[in-house]
């Protein structure tokens, strides 16, 4: 089967870049990363030529007709005007996470992607990982019968000790913990058992503390604009209940990352949803058995770096490499090339930020927050994906 790759821009040459890059241009055949860009220009020009593309502008991105897919990886208080001025130029959108610094905004980006037909979809990826698709297939295949709650808990230190008050994607509207890493065990319920009819919850914006004994402003007191500690209690269309935790301790804490889902005949212990591998733990027979499962899929990031690791066995490199961001974009490619609907659909990332939302809502009013938008649930992969020249095999 011969392959016509979809061209991608890259615009936000930053941190997360280092691990799409190496995805998108080495492992799927699907996608050709023609340019990228970046508001420091020196920072779109060393990609560029690591990667063999074309540093260009935002507006050169938007305006190039061989460029069908925006990938908005900027910070997140730039997501909404890079995807706004994306889709108005008629290009699909895969953008990092949250869709927008806050629902209202997130809102009119997905009308606006409705309204063109265009694709919206909205990072994380991690839940097509091996780790998540194999959780959602034993599920699936009844292993701990029908069921009936989740628990996810994320609870870690989240300001940078920098020696001065700095922006950063942790701290901004949008960016604290609820949304930086809510985000992936949002899309990871989604995952395992779609969409959630109704929340409740608290919300809180706890004071933090400037932590860094050089900066002037050190031991003062402050607040950040969103909530940095959200308890959820979910209710899912297909009647499991759960809950979300997700805190910002203040300072560094041992973080116990992961999901527990509770079924009639048995207890899954799911991995890090930040990440895509396992391991996948499964409980049964009134804790009798107690197994690590195999991965029915091999999307991990455990597999050998592909292609081989470079010469000069630069750890950093492997280690971006070795995380699998990038699936997500090939996904809407697949989609695009077989006219099906992408598995991060425009709703389920407008979904995610919604939940936290309805949270915030349900904390200040006293009432459930009945969710108005409802994916579907994300079609699973195939048993044995891989990615790479393999991945035509498995899209359907
Ligand atoms: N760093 C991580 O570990 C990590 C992990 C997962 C997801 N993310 C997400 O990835 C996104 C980027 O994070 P990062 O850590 O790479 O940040 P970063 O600050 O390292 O990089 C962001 C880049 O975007 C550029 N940028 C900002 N606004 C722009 C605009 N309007 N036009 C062009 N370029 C612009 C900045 O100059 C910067 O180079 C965020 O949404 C973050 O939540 C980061």
């Amino acid at each position: 089967m011969s392959i016509k790759p979809i061209g991608v821009g890259v615009i936000g040459c930053g941190m997360i870049s280092n691990t799409y890059f190496p995805n998108m241009v080495n492992r799927f055949d699907i996608l050709n990363v023609i340019a990228c860009s970046d508001l420091i220009e020196e920072k779109a020009k060393a990609k560029a030529e690591e990667y063999h593309c074309v540093a260009m502008t935002n507006e050169e991105i938007y305006n190039h007709p061989d460029i069908q897919i925006v990938v908005n990886l900027t910070n997140v208080w730039s997501h909404y005007e890079v995807t706004k001025a994306a889709l108005e130029a008629g290009k699909h959108v895969y953008s990092e996470k949250m869709m927008a610094e806050n629902y209202e905004d997130a809102k009119e980006l997905y009308d606006l992607a409705k309204s063109k037909g265009l694709v919206l979809s909205c990072a994380p990826d991690t839940f097509l990982g091996a780790g998540y698709q194999t959780c959602r297939k034993l599920i699936d295949d009844g292993y701990i019968g029908t069921p009936l709650a989740v628990n996810a808990t994320i609870v870690r230190g989240y300001f940078p000790a920098t020696p001065a008050p700095r922006k950063g994607n942790v701290t901004s509207e949008g960016g604290t913990i609820p949304f930086d890493m809510g985000g992936y065990y949002i899309h990871a319920m989604q995952n395992l058992f779609g969409p959630v009819k109704r929340v409740s919850g608290f919300a809180q914006r706890r004071e933090k503390i400037y932590s860094h004994p050089s900066n002037p402003q050190y031991k003062e007191k402050f607040l950040l604009n969103s909530p940095n500690f959200i308890q959820a209690a979910l209710e899912f269309e297909c009647g499991v209940l759960g809950t979300l935790t997700a805190c910002d301790s203040g300072f560094v804490t041992p973080e116990i990352p992961g999901m527990t889902v509770y079924g009639t005949d048995g207890v899954l212990i799911c991995p890090d949803p930040n990440m895509f591998g396992g391991p996948v733990k499964l409980i049964r027979n009134g804790g009798k058995e107690y197994v690590e499962m195999p991965l029915t899929h091999a999307y991990s990031g455990e597999e050998p770096v592909f292609p081989p690791a470079p010469p000069e066995k630069d750890f950093t490199k492997i280690m971006w490499a070795a995380s699998r961001r990038g699936i997500g974009v090939a996904d809407i490619a697949w989609a695009l090339t077989n006219g099906r609907t992408p598995r991060i659909s425009n709703e389920m990332g407008l979904h995610t930020i919604e939940i936290i939302h309805g949270v915030t809502v349900a904390s200040e009013t006293g009432k459930y927050y009945e969710m108005t938008s409802h994916p579907e649930r994300p079609k699973a992969l195939r048993a044995g994906f891989i990615g790479g020249a393999a991945e035509a095999v498995f899209d359907d």
